[in-house]
């Protein structure tokens, strides 16, 4: 009897299978994003059975009779890395590190290579976008060459793993999950069944043998790239790697981490010898200039366990009433701008519904905190009326939709970091006590409403 060829639809933002085309993905809500494809033959899915055992059969434990085994783990020797990682990088963690394509993935792996091979660990770099050629020369420019990185240009799972079955390193990386591919499944590399059928495969090497795995993986602006999604269930610590390409500053951010926490970020610097750790934060803001440009402001903002004081700047013009005000944010999410400009046009009544606004984070840095919106409403307010502060001041509180002000979390610690930093005043929220024990010696303005507070500001204008 002829085998029946069994086809699926499968969604190619989360990777969501369904037996017939949808419109709209039921599980991430995406729009045409189902692409038909061939289902895998039965044999593929063996990797889909425990990886955190032999193939020995174990009975249920008691939960308190766990034995746990620590997690053993090897400093990479780039301590923006491993404090990202939780401490250096766990034997047999399987790491996802995403994002835009020339952003520095495989700069940073490539340094990564280089540093744990000086440790005397054999790393294999498996290249299967760049040619080796392209690599070495990577690796001249960035001084890491020497024979302890072993370069593997292969894209054929099948090839890879028949090398792996008889060498096994002390670290791999993946460069990229997207143009590694399975010769048994038909679709074409970079589709969700390849890239999930490459992951789980890497993934069963790597528990098994207990060697941590980088692995690569390309997102675009809109996400739309299949895969990445489809991966971050996959693995133990998902990294993205993001920046601003006309700025040289990289951030790592860990979204999810299996073994250690989320709440520190890595800050490189691009140079022409690849990445450096940034350590002088001061890049993100220049004080001593904020009293010289209207529509520029500074916030301390928490990016992990550290506090960096960025400017905010922004830009209001005059549109001629005729078009559709545009509103540009750039390092800070779009919803939070619009909210800001609501806030100002009903509470403040500055009128600027025939204004284009343009909102920028210097130094590239993506703020997600809340608190970043008191600095926001007097950059805009500020370049609107042309209005300068006569001080080294900044700007911390979340803006809530009745025009009152919230204040920040680990308030001292932001406010010692501004004294550091040479500021002088600072405008706030007046609810946290943490503004009672203060002891600076800045001037703090604080103020209920963002109304109380701009209208404060009116004296400079
Ligand atoms: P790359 O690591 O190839 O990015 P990805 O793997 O994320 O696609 O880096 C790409 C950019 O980085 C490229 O535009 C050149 C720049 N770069 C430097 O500025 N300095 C360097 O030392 C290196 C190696 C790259
Ligand atoms: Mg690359």
């Amino acid at each position: 009897m002829a085998k029946k060829i069994t086809t699926q639809f499968i969604c190619t933002s989360c990777g969501y299978a369904s037996s017939k085309w949808l419109g709209r993905c039921p599980d991430c809500s995406t729009w045409s994003a189902f692409e038909e494809q061939r289902k895998a033959p039965a044999s593929q899915h063996k990797t889909t059975r425990s990886f955190f055992r032999e193939n020995t059969s174990v009975d249920p434990v008691p939960l308190d009779e766990v034995v746990r085994d620590p997690a053993i783990r090897w400093k990479i020797g780039m301590s923006e890395l491993d404090s990202v990682l939780g401490e250096g990088v766990a034997e047999g963690a399987f790491i996802l590190l995403g994002g835009e394509p020339g952003i520095g993935k495989s700069t940073l792996l490539l340094q990564v290579a280089y540093l744990s091979a000086r440790q005397g660990k054999r790393v294999l770099y498996i290249t299967a976008e760049e040619s080796a050629s392209q690599i070495k020369a990577r690796a001249e420019r960035l001084n890491c060459l020497t024979p302890d990185i072993l370069l593997f240009p292969e894209n054929d799972l099948d090839a890879i793993f028949e090398y792996l079955d008889m060498n096994v390193p002390d670290l791999i990386i993946v460069d990229s999950i997207q143009t590694v591919f399975c010769q048994e499944i038909q679709s074409a590399p970079g589709t969700v069944s390849q890239v999930r059928e490459s992951a789980l495969r890497f993934l069963e090497f790597s528990k098994n043998l207990q060697v941590p795995v980088f692995l690569i993986g390309h997102v675009t602006k809109e996400g739309v790239v299949a895969g990445p999604r489809v991966l971050e269930h996959i693995v133990d610590t998902v990294l993205y790697f993001e920046g601003d390409k006309d700025s040289q500053i990289r951030i790592l951010r860990a979204v999810k981490n299996r073994f250690g926490t989320t709440n520190e970020v890595g800050i490189f610097e691009m140079t022409g010898e690849g990445l450096q750790e940034l350590q002088d934060l001061s890049f993100f803001s220049h004080p001593e200039k904020n009293h010289l440009e209207p529509g520029c402001a500074f916030v301390p903002t928490l990016e992990g366990t550290r506090v960096i004081v960025v400017e905010v700047q922004a830009l209001t013009t005059f549109n001629g009433g005729f078009s559709f005000p545009k509103r540009m944010a750039s390092g800070i999410d779009q919803k939070r701008l619009s909210l800001i400009v609501a806030v100002l046009e009903k509470y403040l009544k500055v009128q600027l519904t025939q204004y284009d606004i343009y909102l920028n984070v210097v130094g590239g840095l993506k703020v997600i905190e809340p608190f970043v919106d008191l600095a926001c409403a007097y950059a805009i307010w500020s370049s609107h009326y042309n209005v300068t502060l006569p001080h080294r001041a900044a700007f911390m509180g979340e803006i809530a939709l009745t025009g009152g002000l919230r204040s920040p979390t680990q308030l001292t610690k932001r406010l010692n970091e501004l004294k550091k930093m040479g500021f002088q005043e600072v405008y706030l929220s007046k609810t946290s006590p943490e503004v009672e024990k203060d002891n600076t010696g800045l001037q703090l303005h604080s103020f209920g409403k963002l109304s109380e507070c701009l209208e404060n500001l009116l004296q400079y204008r």
